[in-house]
């Protein structure tokens, strides 16, 4: 069978292929410990499930409006007004399938053939593969550990041409969990203003900052930053609603009705029972849930760190958000494939390699799982270092 171009230049996910392996190994029984999920291990508290079940038996099983309800709009708009100090209307939100969903639609709209989107290394790595489909190309901007995997704004300044688009910011990131300070970004802002190109602000980790560090949106610096945004935000990480699929975009309207287009001709809308689901989520009382949840990911960081401090050849990059531990592995003298291939073969501990993320000296360790297992993991992986590498 003859394949298009544009998936043709599309690389299957090499995480994928760690993960994959991982299951098989533990379908056959071996014990395996996982250190590669991209969601958090928390179930979706009760009341948001509890209003799923309401909406079901409410027979809320029809198609909705293709950018979502207004009531689950309003909320967002609600929303990113109390916590991100920032006013949309209604109309200047659509709700996709996913933030995912919501990336790939932002790509589909402004990427004309050979447009160039801007990405921060490392970075997550479904950003590139979004802009190839889109037929645009991503532009990879180097940062370094010594400036905390920190964009400098003048590269940004630099590296724009007459097919810049946009840039990608992700504070928090995945992978390395950078988080970036609301004057760092009204930099980043200034220079984008100055170049005319557009900011897409995924915020998808935002409830996930550790140390006293919050959360700042770019969008927020001024009105001239706003209009230049696309914020991005969802339900996955904050509630653990990973599957309930369930993402939003805020911007200015003629955006947001170019991705209501693509979603009318693609998806419709997002599950009618999700959206109820996402609904709640945002107003219900459940801050003190997700305080306990942010406390034990700083916690479960802090012991990864503490059981890698005199590791020489896997020192971990210290995250301030999200919940991954990106760390070196380039002493090793493996890259970061060969790492994990091996590391999951001979020792049974899967990481994610960090070549797919721009960075082929690092591996992921995902902390989304217990300090058991986090510390039955981190033996094993001190062990086979001090055998092989
Ligand atoms: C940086 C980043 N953005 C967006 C997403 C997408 O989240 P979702 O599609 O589940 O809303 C992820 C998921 O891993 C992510 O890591």
């Amino acid at each position: 069978m003859e394949f298009s171009e544009r998936i043709k230049k599309i690389q299957p996910s090499a995480t994928l292929a760690i993960t994959s392996r991982a299951k098989a190994m533990k379908k056959e029984g071996q014990d395996v410990v996982v250190f590669a999920a991209g969601e958090p291990d928390f179930d979706t508290p009760d009341v948001i499930k509890e209003a799923a079940v309401k909406a079901i038996n409410a027979g809320m099983t029809k198609y909705t409006p293709v950018g979502g309800t207004v009531s689950l709009k309003e909320a967002i708009c609600r929303k990113l007004s109390v916590e991100n100090r920032l006013n949309y209307e209604v109309d200047q939100v659509v709700v996709s399938c996913g933030a995912k969903h919501s990336l790939f639609n932002i790509m589909q709209v402004i990427c004309d053939p050979a447009d160039e989107v801007l990405i921060i290394t490392p970075y997550w790595l479904s950003y590139s593969a979004m802009v190839e489909l889109a037929g645009g190309v991503p532009r990879l901007l180097k940062t370094s550990p010594e400036n905390g995997f920190k964009v400098r704004p003048e590269d940004i300044g630099s590296a724009v041409n007459e097919k810049t688009k946009a840039v990608i910011i992700n504070s928090p990131s995945n992978p390395a969990g950078v988080v970036y300070e609301q004057d760092e970004l009204n930099k980043i802002a200034e220079v984008c203003l100055e170049k005319g190109i557009l900011m897409i602000s995924d915020e998808i980790y935002e409830k996930l900052i550790y140390d006293g560090k919050k959360h700042a949106s770019v969008a927020s610096f001024s009105d001239e930053a706003k209009a230049s945004t696309i914020l991005v935000n969802g339900v996955s990480k904050t509630f653990s609603m990973t599957g309930w699929r369930i993402g939003y975009i805020a911007a200015d309207k003629d955006l947001v009705k170019k991705v209501s287009t693509i979603q009318s001709h693609s998806t419709s809308n997002p599950c009618s029972i999700s959206q109820a689901a996402a609904e709640c989520a945002l107003t219900a009382d459940i801050g003190g849930r997700l305080e306990d949840n942010r406390r034990e990911f700083m916690g479960r960081r802090d012991f990864l760190i503490k059981l890698l401090a005199d590791e020489d050849k896997m020192v971990p990059f210290k995250p301030e958000g999200a919940f991954y531990l990106f760390c070196d592995i380039s002493a090793t003298g493996l890259d970061s494939l060969e790492f994990s291939k091996r590391l999951l073969e001979e020792k049974k501990v899967a990481v994610i390699p960090g070549g797919p993320f721009g960075e082929d000296g690092y591996v992921r360790v995902s902390f989304a799982t217990s300090l058991d297992l986090i510390e039955k993991g981190i033996t094993r992986i001190r062990e086979w270092i001090k055998e092989s590498a």
